[in-house]
């Protein structure tokens, strides 16, 4: 299948493009930037510019590649967002439309959406049901989380009103060796990385902080299965899918049993701290699980065994980060 990536470049693209490929699927990766020098990145043989702020040049892109599927992937994360509000409201909401209009008018059947548990936040009547489940009243406090509603109802609104079949996930915070672009769930990736490259990190959030996390292997195959599904299947258009739900100092005690001379402390950066107390502690994601069959297959420790070796590859091959 002919398949186009938005935002390829970024930490979802990474993982994304390497298992649509292996599956013999045709990626075409889109994205502002040039292609990263990573092998994972190599893999598309086609890699095109595109600013999905641009209706018109997203709609060429459309006509000239024709693709069977559109994964919209372009977003500015939560963290990022707050620092530059109007960008992500481009970016994720304009860039957004212009995707599904793009979608509409050259005739793509299906779309894509990646959400988050940024949609989310405390309502006026008290704090969030832990597990969340799919429905409940959405009161994000971030534009990211804004934008990503109106995303999710956009998505609705194009498969009712107009065919293209748009369904997707809210995607815990994702973790993976590849380095997130300025999110507030970054700092459990920066515990592994700053683990293996300074044996230890001074962590944005506090020792406690609980929020819904996911290993990439589990959040690629989610989107790649409700991309794939039978439509007569999906109740809805969006799912909660979950993993697992560690505080940070777990997160911790888990690299620490690979690493155990590492050491954590906590200085949470209040900014980042408010974000992270708005999200749920953990989802529910029974929907998924009845609809498409959604099942993980990493906890936490499963993650950091799998995570470790990986992150040391990636320092070793000389990625420049910054876990700050
Ligand atoms: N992980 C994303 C962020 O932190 C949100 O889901 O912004």
């Amino acid at each position: 299948m002919k398949i186009l990536l938005t935002g390829a470049g970024g930490q979802i693209g990474h993982d994304l493009i390497g298992t649509l490929t292996a599956s013999g699927h045709e990626v075409v990766s889109t994205d502002l930037a040039p292609r990263p020098p990573s092998h994972a990145h190599a893999q598309s043989k086609s890699w095109q510019r595109l600013d999905v702020t641009d209706p018109a040049a997203t709609k060429a892109m459309f006509e000239k590649i024709q693709p069977e599927m559109v994964f919209h992937l372009a977003a500015i994360l939560s963290a990022s967002g707050e620092k530059n509000p109007t960008l992500a409201y481009d970016v994720n909401q304009t860039g957004t439309w212009n995707v599904l209009e793009a979608a509409r008018l050259t005739g793509v059947k299906r779309m894509i959406f990646t959400s988050s548990i940024a949609v989310f936040g405390p309502p006026p009547s008290g704090p969030l049901p832990d597990p969340t489940p799919d429905d409940v009243a959405l009161h994000p406090t971030t534009m990211y989380g804004v934008t990503k509603v109106a995303g999710e109802l956009l998505c609705a609104y194009y498969t009712k009103k107009h065919g293209v079949d748009c369904r997707g996930v809210r995607f815990p915070g994702l973790i993976s060796a590849a380095m997130p672009g300025g999110g507030s769930s970054d700092y459990a990736l920066f515990m592994y990385v700053d683990a293996v490259r300074k044996g230890g990190y001074d962590a944005f959030a506090r020792a406690d902080t609980r929020i819904p996390l996911m290993y990439m292997p589990d959040g690629v195959r989610a989107l790649i299965e409700v991309a794939m599904a039978d439509r007569e299947k999906l109740s809805r258009s969006i799912y909660n899918i979950a993993a697992f739900s560690p505080r940070a100092d777990e997160i911790g005690q888990s690299v620490q049993r690979a690493i155990p001379e590492a050491k954590f402390t906590f200085s949470p950066d209040p900014r980042r701290q408010a974000i992270l107390d708005s999200w749920p502690k953990s989802l529910d994601d029974s929907a998924a699980q009845r609809d498409w069959g959604w099942k993980p297959v990493y906890d936490l420790d499963g993650m950091t065994d799998d995570l470790i070796p990986r992150v040391r590859r990636m320092l070793e091959l000389g990625a420049i980060l910054s876990t700050h």
